[in-house]
């Protein structure tokens, strides 16, 4: 077996506090090095199908931007602060690795914080919760032998440490990137290629320059919609992304909704196409939930339940779709939708409606946020898409079939924006500016 190797950077005592993990192209599998049961176990559903699996990423780009970066072994970023749903998480976690690259340090493997499901009335079926929320690894939403697979590809110089203990130190300090910038336009910073050296000048500022021997620890703050994504171009922003990839059971969940849906519907689908023509409309309804972005408060009309479900059902009338996937964590909603569509002659279908059985299991067994992804990946390949402008969770799938469609330019017109292959309801011209910094 090849070796392992572990970089130990600082002195006897800290060695002893982390686990440090250079991840070089001989070492083992990732998979022989990370602790923990798989997160995919479980009596799975025809297992070798998953349309969403891809392999690690492989860029150019990303490798030319990493080696030009000056590396700095005694800096080190942690990124434990990813709140929220799918699109926050994932966003702030692909600007951690962004700027952890751009500053040349070492990234420990991000966390992610669990919602507390008993705040928002829902899902009262997991003991853990007693215990108030905590936090997961990414291998709660992510593939994480994809992550470091696809770092280890295409940002070889980068370390990856697995894990860090919460200790204090003078050399530690918490850090939102965004405020060493004077001035954040809606689109994003205008010279993210200055942060290392605002970085510099405010680690001298608050940080002891002693003991030198010890690492300089950034605990990066959630960032989200601050990063220019094209700032190293189209093609960087378009394969970073990508280092984040589903975890494989929520993947495979998504499949066999497809593969269900399919049969149920007669409806012959190639879950391999990126947009799926012909299919179905995908929806993503999300009224006066306890999910709504807090940046944006609900006096916006497609908040709610009538404008929005009025809004999808005439838009799968008029690209006469006759069959339409709604994701909402409110299966009460989802029905009343269901029965106003009949009107219409349109049949509103959900995962809860197309997974049985053993699938149904599955799904059961993951939290409310990690239920989401499964509707994520459907929505991705369906026909046409229907969001809201104030959901990242909706922002985030158009972004990512925009990318998988035809690259239309989309067109924002009174607060209905739309590029041909996805619309959504309740958009202000600053949505559109920020949606800049969202990663697809
Ligand atoms: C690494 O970064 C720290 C903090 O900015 C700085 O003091 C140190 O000189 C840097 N080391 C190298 C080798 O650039
Ligand atoms: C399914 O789609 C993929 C990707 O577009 C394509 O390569 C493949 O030929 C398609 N398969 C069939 C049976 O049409």
């Amino acid at each position: 077996m090849a070796s392992r190797r572990y970089a130990v950077l600082a002195g006897v005592v800290l060695a002893s506090i982390w686990l440090w993990l250079a991840f070089d192209r001989e070492s083992i599998p990732a998979h022989r090095i990370w602790y923990g049961p798989s997160p995919s176990k479980g009596g799975l559903i025809s297992p070798s199908i998953d349309a969403f699996d891809f392999p690690p990423v492989d860029s150019e780009e990303m490798r030319a931007v990493c080696s030009s970066t000056k590396w700095n072994q005694s800096l080190v970023f942690t990124c434990d602060n990813n709140h929220g749903g799918i699109g926050h998480v994932r966003n702030s976690i692909l600007n951690c690795v962004r700027y952890a690259i751009g500053a040349g340090g070492a990234l420990v493997l991000p966390n992610i914080a669990l919602r507390d499901e008993d705040d928002m009335g829902h899902d009262h079926s997991h003991p853990e919760k007693r215990h108030g929320p905590g936090r997961n690894g990414m291998e709660y939403m992510f593939d994480v032998e994809h992550f470091v697979d696809s770092l280890r590809m295409s940002c070889p110089e980068m370390l990856l440490m697995r894990h860090m203990e919460e200790t204090f130190s003078p050399r530690r300090r918490g850090l939102l990137p965004e405020h060493l910038f004077d001035n954040v336009p809606a689109g994003g910073l205008e010279h993210p290629e200055e942060w290392p050296i605002r970085l510099k000048a405010w680690i001298e500022e608050h940080m002891p320059s002693y003991p030198e021997k010890e690492p300089i620890i950034v605990d990066l703050e959630q960032s989200f919609l601050h990063y220019p994504t094209h700032s190293d171009g189209h093609k960087f922003a378009h394969s970073f992304g990508n280092i984040l990839k589903f975890r494989s059971d929520v993947r495979r969940l998504a499949t066999t909704t497809l593969n269900k849906l399919s049969e149920w519907y007669e409806m012959p689908l190639n879950v391999s196409e990126p947009i799926m023509t012909p299919s179905f409309m995908g929806a993503h309804l999300q009224t006066d939930n306890p999910f709504l972005e807090q940046r944006h408060n609900s006096d916006v009309a497609f908040a709610h339940f009538p404008a929005q479900t009025a809004a999808y059902i005439e838009q799968a009338v008029s690209a006469k779709i006759p069959l339409m996937y709604v994701a909402s964590g409110n299966l009460p909603e989802i029905h009343k939708l269901g029965l106003q569509a009949t009107g219409s002659n349109i049949a509103v279908t959900h995962k809860e409606d197309l997974l049985k059985e053993k699938d149904m299991d599955v799904l059961e067994r993951l939290r409310w946020d990690q239920r989401a992804l499964v509707d994520y990946l459907v929505l991705l390949k369906a026909q046409d898409f229907a969001g809201v402008g104030h959901s990242s969770f909706s922002w985030q799938i158009v972004m990512t079939r925009h990318e998988g469609g035809n690259k239309k330019k989309g067109v924002l017109e009174s607060d209905v924006w739309s590029d041909g292959i996805s619309t959504l309801y309740g958009v202000r011209s600053s949505y559109v500016e920020s949606s800049q910094c969202m990663w697809s």
